[in-house]
């Protein structure tokens, strides 16, 4: 098993053998989560701080818990209640928090490019909960652990990435990782969210959902960031849902053992009719449950820790 980066900045610079390795450690994590005492001793004496510059829900909350399974000691840093909103700058705090001996940085900023800024400033490891519309590593990876585990493999499954692609740091970690790992990604929304350019990465465009999804194995629904977006990419909401959205007639002709999945949050009745959201083919809060174990698994291996351990060897 292969893994021997102080950081987790990407899923481009990853090689297929490590988004495996980074896979078959969080496996092992998720059985650690299935035992009475959930607690492994990996990050004793370890401090881990999670620098949030955005809102998170899922993500930080993930790590957050991650970190304490992992016996560290963990700071949860607003941005709101920083002097960030009295103009010290990110590099700034950053150098502060290792004053304070933090070891590992998890950052979410609004800035493409914050996580790897960081990792040339300080020593401490840094780890990408994502920057701008650039990339956001762990929720590739904890798709991924998601698919492989209800499908067995990752090679040659059609997986359809469907809604706000050219904002999307969701879209392009997995278009990264799914391609590295042999899917074949299919993209599809307006055309003003998904420019051609991302055929030239080896991914099929179309602008016709039910081309889209027929035969997909996977179907991965995007939230429209209307953050990002610098002026409205499409008429309205409701053109939007009639033209790209996941209704009962579209779910009808998909594939009977399609995974239906979403990173959150949901835009319930626009992406995806609600319900729908909650059906027996929706993983979508396994893949939160996923998470844990992936972000285990990384602060785990960015520490030093040895890739795919055997049961056991984690204690
Ligand atoms: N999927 C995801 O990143 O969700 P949060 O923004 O709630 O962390």
């Amino acid at each position: 098993m292969i893994w021997n980066r102080p950081h987790l900045l990407d899923i481009e610079s990853l090689s297929p053998e490590e988004i495996i390795a980074v896979l078959d450690t969080a496996r092992q994590f998720k059985a650690v989560g299935e035992r009475a005492i959930k607690k492994v001793p990996a990050l004793r004496g370890k401090t881990v701080v999670n620098l949030f510059v955005e809102p998170s829900t899922r993500t930080r909350i993930s790590f957050e818990l991650a970190a304490i399974r992992l016996s560290a000691d963990v700071i949860n840093f607003g941005a709101e209640a920083s002097s960030l909103k009295k103009g010290e700058t990110l590099k700034d705090t950053a150098r502060n928090l290792e004053a304070l001996n933090a070891d590992i940085i998890i950052i979410r900023h609004s800035a493409t490019g914050a996580p790897h800024f960081l990792s040339r400033v300080v020593n401490a490891h840094i780890v990408n909960a994502g920057d701008g519309a650039h990339e956001h590593p762990t929720q590739a990876l904890l798709d991924t652990f998601t698919i492989r585990e209800h499908k067995g493999k990752i090679a040659g499954l059609n997986v359809t990435i469907l809604g706000d692609i050219l904002y999307s740091r969701v879209a392009r970690s997995n278009i990264w990782a799914l391609l590295k790992l042999g899917a074949k990604v299919t993209l599809c929304g307006p055309s003003t969210l998904v420019p051609r350019v991302f055929e030239q990465m080896g991914c099929r465009v179309t602008y016709n959902v039910e081309e889209a999804i027929a035969g997909a194995d996977v179907i991965n629904l995007l939230r429209i960031q209307h953050e990002r977006q610098r002026k409205t990419m499409f008429p309205s909401i409701g053109e939007y849902t009639a033209l790209f959205g996941l209704n009962h007639a579209r779910f009808a002709k998909t594939k009977p053992d399609v995974l239906i999945m979403h990173p959150g949050p949901i835009n319930r009745g626009v992406e995806i009719a609600s319900d729908l959201a909650d059906c027996g083919r929706s993983v979508i809060l396994e893949q939160v449950t996923n998470g844990l174990a992936i972000r285990m698994a990384v602060l785990y291996l960015i520490n030093g820790g040895t890739a795919a351990p055997e049961p056991g060897g984690l204690n």
